[in-house]
């Protein structure tokens, strides 16, 4: 199955330039998935070709007015079902929308430039998302890092079929436990012993108590999101 998405923005090269990159080329060309880059200028009757203006009751810098994502919403058969504006202040993007977004047949993506939307563009949106508390220029990073992520999760894109779920914010909501490749020892570093054992349960083991020991130090809200750790946890990590 392919997946479908179609990114709205004005700056449609900063979408295409960045699909040429490995990952997503290569699901491109393996037909997993397609993207649709709609240039919302070519849907404004300014002659100038303009679609930011400045808010009503003042305020600083300009907005994205409705009009032409009012009009791609309406006239562009490539729009697909459900449609997700880009915004600092939607709902904040994580592995679980991605595995969400990887199992639909398609989205489409709304880029936000200037100060932000007019707040008509996202009433009609299904969902808003942001990638984090900042705030960008405009929604072109966040749609490639949700296109990205999502792709990446689809059956045939990564080489290995179980890379993405073994992997940090799986659904253990833990993060990933260190690996090594060679040499075995580099500046006086080894590779720990156990992954040389052959032993694949201890090695099991270990990597499990690594990645409680690596969350607990760096991301103790992980612990408590995913309701602490189990009593077999703890005996790992003794
Ligand atoms: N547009 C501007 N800032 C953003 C953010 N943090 N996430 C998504 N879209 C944005």
């Amino acid at each position: 199955m392919t997946l479908r998405v179609t990114v709205m923005t004005i700056f449609p090269q900063m979408i295409e330039q960045y699909l040429t990159s490995s990952l997503l080329a290569r699901a491109r060309e393996r037909e997993l998935l397609t993207v649709d880059v709609v240039d919302l200028r070519a849907y404004t009757d300014d002659p100038r070709r303009s679609i930011d203006d400045a808010p009503y009751g003042g305020g600083p810098g300009m907005l994205m007015m409705p009009e032409p994502v009012l009009r791609v919403l309406a006239e562009e058969p490539r729009i697909v079902q459900p449609v997700i504006g880009l915004s600092p202040i939607g709902s904040t993007f994580s592995q679980a929308d991605a595995e969400e977004l990887s199992t639909l047949e398609g989205f489409t993506l709304i880029c936000g430039r200037y100060e932000g939307f007019d707040a008509r563009i996202e009433q009609r949106c299904d969902r808003l998302l942001s990638i984090g508390d900042f705030v960008l220029a405009g929604g072109e990073l966040a749609a490639l890092v949700v296109v990205e992520a999502t792709a990446r999760l689809l059956a045939g894109v990564l080489g290995n079929e179980e890379s993405p779920r073994e992997e940090s914010f799986a659904s253990d909501r833990l993060l990933e436990y260190p690996q090594y490749t060679r040499p075995r020892v580099i500046d006086g570093r080894e590779v720990p012993q156990v992954l040389l054992s052959g032993d694949h349960a201890e090695i099991a083991r270990w990597r499990h108590s690594q990645r409680l020991v690596r969350t607990l130090e760096l991301r103790p809200d992980l612990i408590q999101a995913r309701g602490g750790i189990s009593a077999e946890e703890v005996e790992l990590l003794h």
